[in-house]
């Protein structure tokens, strides 16, 4: 599983008062376990004390090239062989124009040039400042040297004014550093990824569906895109926010899901179906509520089209399709009859009897069948992990 634990990530804070909203990323950092070191310049230390950061990262705060209490060390140098990542945040114009110009009069700037790690830069200011040429310039140039770019939001900025300068939230930030810890073994592929229950309309107030809440899709589409995938989740109706990165494309019945998974699957290089699409719809849809005296206790239905059975004609070479099965017993036999029918290279199946896996609980476990009659039962595990374990044996057929 991806994952920010035993990481050394370098935290560079720049002057802006949105300093203090990076206390609050060193302590989520801090509490997923990373080893979180910051280094802030002379300015950010007027808008937030180094003991704030001390405190929370646990680590002493750098802030000086040259500190009388470094002894023989080089801070710059030490500094930048351990940093897996560094994070620069807030990252203001004068910091910007630092690194993007290689100048080393302080120890944030000096720290970047000198490493090899992946470099992270979220930018803050005021939006006159941000959109001024020379800023604009600097980031083109930090982008040409690999540096990724969290870009500020834009809303009510400190300064009063109103435009793009807002740092970025958390929420979008962490992705992208955790992106750049992980391998990026689905860099360049395309990933379809399957999510949710359908609903099928039986009139504007009622509908069938099941009990799928997308946990077991929306943990796939999330580590599919921090290995480098382009991920594109076609997800049924859940109360889940789509993982930062990953294109979301809603649908609420089976025959809407059908629709957007083949247009996406037709170029993609990777298909995972964890939706729980409807197998029967309504044969009938009620344009008006159906009232209680008049309602006829028998509802006819008919079939939706198997989406993925129409993949596994569709499949084109080298495109790799994962089916699940939901089950209540014998997994292994009911998997392997859903892979052969629907031409798939590997099916996860699972239980969706017990409490503690399948449907909406936080842990599942997954029988893995390939194709070519491998057979692998994975721990019981939370749905983020088995998503990783699943998605190493998919890269493992890419390679
Ligand atoms: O969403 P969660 O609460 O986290 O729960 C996860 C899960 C239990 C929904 C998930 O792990 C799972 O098992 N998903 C598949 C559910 C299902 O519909 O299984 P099935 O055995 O009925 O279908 C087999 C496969 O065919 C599935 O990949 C399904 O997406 C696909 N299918 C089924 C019917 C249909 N009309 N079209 C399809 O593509």
């Amino acid at each position: 599983m991806s994952s920010f634990a035993g990481k050394n990530i370098v935290i560079g804070v720049s002057g802006s008062i949105a300093a203090f909203k990076v206390a609050g990323w060193v302590s989520a950092l801090a509490k997923a376990e990373a080893n979180v070191t910051v280094i802030m310049t002379e300015a950010a230390q007027r808008f937030v004390t180094p003991l704030t950061f001390a405190a929370l990262s646990g680590n002493r705060v750098h802030g000086q090239m040259f500190a009388p209490d470094a002894g023989e060390e080089m801070p710059h140098i030490c500094l930048a062989r351990e940093a897996d990542a560094i994070l620069v945040a807030p990252a203001s114009a004068q910091t910007l124009a630092r690194l993007a110009h290689g100048l080393t009069d302080d120890l944030l700037a000096t720290v970047v040039l000198a490493a090899q790690a992946p470099v992270l830069v979220c930018p803050a200011m005021n939006s006159q400042m941000y959109n001024h040429p020379a800023t604009r310039a600097n980031l083109k140039t930090l982008r040409g040297y690999g540096y990724h770019v969290v870009e500020p939001a834009s809303g009510a900025l400190a300064c009063g004014e109103q435009g793009q300068g807002r740092l970025a939230e958390w929420e979008a930030v962490w992705p992208c550093l955790l992106r750049l810890l992980t391998p990026q073994d689905l860099a360049g592929k395309k990933v379809v990824v399957t999510a949710g229950p359908t609903r099928e309309a039986i009139d504007p107030a009622r509908f069938l569906s099941n009990r799928s809440s997308g946990k077991m899709g929306y943990a796939l589409a999330e580590e599919a895109m921090l290995r480098g995938g382009e991920v594109v989740l076609v997800s049924g109706p859940t109360a889940l926010a789509a993982p930062a990165g990953v294109r979301l494309k809603p649908v609420v019945s089976a025959l809407e899901m059908y629709e957007a998974v083949l247009a996406e699957a037709a170029d993609a290089d990777v298909v995972i179906k964890a939706a729980a699409v409807a197998d029967y719809r309504p044969a009938e849809f009620f344009a008006d509520k159906v009232k209680k005296e008049k309602i006829d206790l028998s509802l006819k239905l008919c079939a939706n089209p198997d989406i993925l059975l129409e993949l596994g004609r569709r499949k084109r070479r080298g495109q790799i399709l994962v089916g699940f099965a939901a089950e209540t017993g014998n997994l292994e036999a009911a998997g392997r009859k859903k892979l052969a029918a629907k031409n798939l290279d590997l099916i996860a199946a699972n239980n969706v009897k017990a409490d503690n896996t399948g449907f909406a609980a936080d842990t599942n476990q997954l029988l893995l069948l390939s194709a070519d009659g491998g057979s692998e039962l994975l721990p019981l595990a939370s749905k983020s992990a088995l998503a990783a374990m699943l998605l190493d044996r998919v890269a493992a057929f890419l390679a």
